[in-house]
């Protein structure tokens, strides 16, 4: 049995199908639900014993405590956080809630319900914290990738409480030998993400024939990995990683935001045509740049793969490929998240940015 937390988000959910099609192993899957969480992405496991869904926040000590005490995990996989830049930049409360004092009260349930263990089950026991690369803050042009030895530069609320949540994993390590293993990923990208993020965003806005607002330039860069590749790396991490470590994991897809847009719009000219001589790569805007926007991120994964011999089986044409696919086949299901309160954020996000905005000169 494992504890994961944030199971009906976007990584989460992948991870957890993924989980139990490839273990016999059973799963509690505690989430809170938020607007990013959705357990229509879970409903083929709705006759499935194994997946004990828990609706719940990770800041709830008494909670926790009495998951942790009813199913005796192996294992904790915590991915549960408030994870878009953009919302953090409008409300960055809730971010520090989730992100800091929920990981607190999840370390300190989990140090005690490992005090608690002896043998075999305190010598397997791991908490595994997934985080992000954007803690490490934003690199130059040329600059080399991010190691784990990079310092710690966040920029956003989002990053800056990623980056105290991982800190205080650490430091539940070292200070109470709690049995951690931390997680940097860059940006994911595949079947059932929220589409507030810039991949399922444009393809949503693209297939309803809005506009496709690109921040600033265009030139930001992100290391982009497929989701499918960053779960078989926690799977890895978690049987093989070395205690109170952390390991980068990235797709080897460095891309301009431009060019990924790009790329977008041409597999929806392939796959899902407009009119003839009529491209979604017309419906291209450049809006108002996101505050503080980073402006490159690229993860050196060469720990992962030397030490746990992980490597990412997608390339970013195969996996943005299968992504686009993915929402063809699935528009009910970015129906379904996009109804409600879905329209209150693109307002928010959107109406101010897309006033001065410019048409692409192509
Ligand atoms: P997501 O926003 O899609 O999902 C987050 C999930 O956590 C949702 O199901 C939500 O309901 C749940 N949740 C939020 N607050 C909660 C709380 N207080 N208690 C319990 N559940 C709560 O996020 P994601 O993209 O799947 O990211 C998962 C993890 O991976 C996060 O920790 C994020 O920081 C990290 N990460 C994501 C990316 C990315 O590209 N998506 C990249 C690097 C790291
Ligand atoms: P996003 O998916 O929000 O991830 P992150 O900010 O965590 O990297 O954004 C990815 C990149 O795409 C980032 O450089 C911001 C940019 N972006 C746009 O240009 N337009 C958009 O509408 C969004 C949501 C993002």
């Amino acid at each position: 049995m494992i504890l994961v937390t944030g199971g009906a988000g976007f990584i989460g959910s992948n991870f957890v199908l993924d989980w139990l099609a490839t273990h016999d192993e059973p799963l509690v899957n505690l989430d809170k639900l938020t607007y990013a969480g959705n357990l229509a992405s879970l409903s083929s496991l709705a006759k499935d014993s194994r997946h004990i869904f828990v609706q719940g926040d990770i800041a709830d000590g008494a909670l926790i405590a009495s998951l942790l005490e009813k199913h005796q995990p192996r294992a904790i996989v915590h991915f549960a956080a408030e994870s878009h830049v953009d919302r953090s930049i409008h409300g960055p409360e809730a971010f520090l809630q989730t992100n800091i004092i929920g990981t607190f009260q999840l370390l300190q349930s989990a140090r005690h319900f490992f005090a608690g263990l002896s043998g075999d089950a305190a010598a397997q026991f791991r908490f595994l914290h997934v985080s992000t690369d954007e803690v490490y803050g934003s690199l130059a042009p040329d600059a080399p990738a991010f190691t784990e030895h990079h310092p710690y530069e966040p920029n956003s609320p989002y990053s800056a409480s990623k980056a105290a949540s991982d800190h205080l994993v650490r430091a539940w390590h070292h200070t109470y030998g709690l049995p951690v293993l931390t997680t940097n990923c860059s940006n994911n990208y595949g079947p059932l993400q929220f589409p507030e993020k810039l991949i399922p965003l444009m393809i949503h806005r693209a297939l309803k024939g809005e506009d496709l607002p690109v921040y600033g330039d265009g030139q930001n860069v992100r290391d982009w990995l497929y989701v499918g590749d960053h779960c078989t790396a926690i799977r890895c991490v978690l049987e093989k990683g070395n205690l109170g470590e952390t390991y980068n994991i990235g797709g080897r897809a460095e891309m301009k935001n431009l060019d990924v847009v790009h790329t977008l719009c041409d597999l929806l000219d392939e796959l899902r045509p407009k009119t003839k001589g009529v491209s979604y790569r017309d419906q291209i805007r450049f809006v108002t740049d996101r505050p503080g926007h980073d402006r490159r991120y690229a993860i050196d994964s060469t720990r992962i793969a030397t030490e746990l011999e992980w490597k990412p089986s997608e390339t970013f044409a195969t996996g943005l490929r299968k992504t686009v696919q993915w929402y063809l086949d699935h528009e009910n299901w970015v129906e379904n998240v996009t109804s409600g309160a879905y329209r209150q954020w693109t307002q928010l996000n959107y109406k101010e940015r897309e006033q001065d905005n410019l048409v692409e000169q192509k």
